[in-house]
């Protein structure tokens, strides 16, 4: 089977990070790759389901498994994408006082304190996902939310402009599995407020225009 490469993988320049190791990096570069490769290789067997213009009841079970697959392998492209895409060699410290995110961060949460209390609190969580910060589209109000694996709590239609993964692989060779809130100061030493500043001004159209121009 030839699969249709309708995804390619982006690639990003982020070697020299503080506190996250560029073999680190280059680990997890491999691991995106694969999720791009896996939401092809998905599309591909489905749409050869597809081929005859219905779903056979013996192909049923076969292609509902495949489909069930499809949040997570999605996910684990677009979020990685996210997540480089928020970092950068130079980037850190907190969002620029008087810039869009800090505002927003503050309407919604009173100081922008709180807001990143709350990011780092749920970036501790036990278990293996993401934490990431919402605008919702419609008031332009944040929220931090908790994702199980890549697919379990993303919210339909919301932008997401800070992307943190807190899976282990993002920093198991750099610290230990109990050291994850030294991987999320590490995290913070390296943001890229501008990327996440313009996801913010733009909205959802600006992300995947993102995307596409990758
Ligand atoms: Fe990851």
């Amino acid at each position: 089977m030839i699969i249709e490469r309708v995804y390619r993988p982006r690639q990003f320049d982020l070697s020299g990070l503080k506190g996250i190791s560029d073999r680190t990096l280059e680990t997890h570069f491999k691991l995106y790759e694969g999720y791009v490769e896996q939401t092809n290789l998905l599309g591909e067997k489905i749409a050869g389901f597809l081929k005859d213009g219905k779903i056979d009841h013996e192909e049923m079970p076969a292609y509902s498994e495949l489909t069930r697959r499809l949040g997570f392998e999605y996910n684990g492209m677009v979020l990685h994408e996210y997540y480089f895409g928020n970092l950068k060699r130079g980037g850190g410290g907190d969002a620029p006082a008087g810039s869009g995110f800090p505002r927003a961060a503050e309407e919604s949460f009173g100081r922008y304190e709180i807001w990143k209390a709350d990011f780092v609190g749920v970036g501790k969580m036990r278990g293996v996902g993401w934490a990431i910060c919402y605008q919702d589209p419609v008031n332009g109000r944040l929220s931090n939310h908790w994702i199980t694996l890549h697919e379990v709590g993303n919210v339909s239609g919301f932008t997401p402009l800070l992307v943190m993964d807190v899976w282990e692989h993002a920093y198991l060779l750099d610290y230990k599995p109990a050291e994850r809130p030294k991987y999320i100061d590490a995290f913070f030493a390296n943001v890229d407020w501008q990327a996440v500043e313009a996801r913010l001004r733009g909205g959802p159209r600006e992300a995947s225009q993102e995307r596409a121009a990758g």
